[in-house]
């Protein structure tokens, strides 16, 4: 299968990747045929052309169709402004807040419209987003932090404790730091921080927004890795927002290329890394002798037509 310019965003995930790259291949062989089949046919999450107004006239989201089959890590992929992070808020019903709301469009998880639900029965239903930023309680120390992330749930002193535990071995520098004020972290560790709170809701999906925003390669990797573990064992899955398309490709199953408010692409992970047009404005390869608009973005240009 292999990427494709997306018409009215309507691209779902059908099958798993199949030429899987190297850096692929553990999670490939980790996913069992049978039951990926069974998953992909009812999406965990539907995201089905919606729309979304800011301050009742800014229309920033025309139309956006996605889905996450279950046990999947899909990514969101686009430019600064493209979307992304409010089609993530549309999801997690963190809209309000920011003046702004869907007009059109469902969101389904597991079947059930969700788009009534406040943000807080959504994480009781199992959806939780990491915000763009870490936003950690900076004044309070990780492993307090941490605790945050259950409130949703009523937990024993013992349960609190083994949840915490779970969290800590996925993240072991945060059991080094768990007793330090989380603002004088480090961005890595706040990030880490931000998405082990997540998993203390015991989250079915988690909407992550930017992970690798401001922080050194190295420890990029090592969040995606850890991020892939979670997909792998805890059968988390993810919808996350991402500008480093280069090690979002790298980790995701499927991607879909935002730009305007609108879907223009989605394919398999590796699909679109292969893909000419996503080489050269995501990735930075350019082709040689694509000199010429008419092979430039081929479906920018098909997209008018549409
Ligand atoms: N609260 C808001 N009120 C009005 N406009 C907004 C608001 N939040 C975002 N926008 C606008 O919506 C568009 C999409 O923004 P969004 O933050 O979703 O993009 P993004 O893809 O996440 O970008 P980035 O990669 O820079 O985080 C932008 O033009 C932005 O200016
Ligand atoms: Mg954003």
């Amino acid at each position: 299968m292999s990427a494709r310019p997306s018409t009215a965003g309507t691209g779902a995930p059908a099958a798993p990747p199949q030429g899987v790259a190297a850096g692929m291949a553990a999670r490939a062989a980790a996913t069992a045929p049978a039951a990926s089949a069974a998953a992909d046919a009812v999406p965990l999450l539907d995201v089905n052309g919606i729309e979304v107004i800011y301050n009742h006239v800014i229309l920033v989201l025309k139309g956006v169709s996605l889905n996450v089959p279950e046990g999947r890590i899909v990514a969101l992929l686009g430019g600064n402004g493209a979307g992304k992070t409010t089609t993530l808020r549309a999801v997690s019903n963190l809209l309000k807040g920011e003046r702004g709301e869907v007009t059109k469009g469902t969101i389904r998880y597991r079947g059930e419209l969700v788009q009534a639900l406040s943000p807080a029965d959504l994480v009781k239903r199992g959806v939780v987003q990491v915000m763009e930023g870490r936003h950690c309680f900076a004044h309070l120390s990780i492993e307090d932090n941490l605790l945050t992330g259950a409130y949703t749930r009523s937990l024993s002193r013992a349960q609190t404790q083994q949840e915490l535990e779970r969290v800590y071995h996925y993240f072991p520098r945060l059991k080094q730091r768990r007793l330090s004020q989380a603002g004088y972290t480090s961005g890595g560790e706040q990030q880490m921080a931000a998405v082990g709170r997540a998993l203390m809701a015991r989250p079915g999906m988690i909407l992550l927004d930017e992970p690798s925003m401001g922080l050194a390669p190295q420890i990029v990797q090592e969040i995606f890795g850890i991020v892939r573990e979670l997909n792998q064992k805890e059968g988390v899955s993810f919808l996350l927002a991402e500008q480093n398309t280069h090690v979002a490709l790298a980790y995701a199953d499927h991607g879909y290329i935002l730009e305007s408010g609108r879907i223009v692409m989605d394919g398999p992970a590796q699909a679109l890394a292969d893909n000419e047009d996503v080489k050269e404005f995501y990735l930075g390869v350019a082709k040689e002798g694509r000199r010429s608009f008419r092979d430039v973005k081929s479906y920018r240009r098909r997209k008018r037509w549409l």
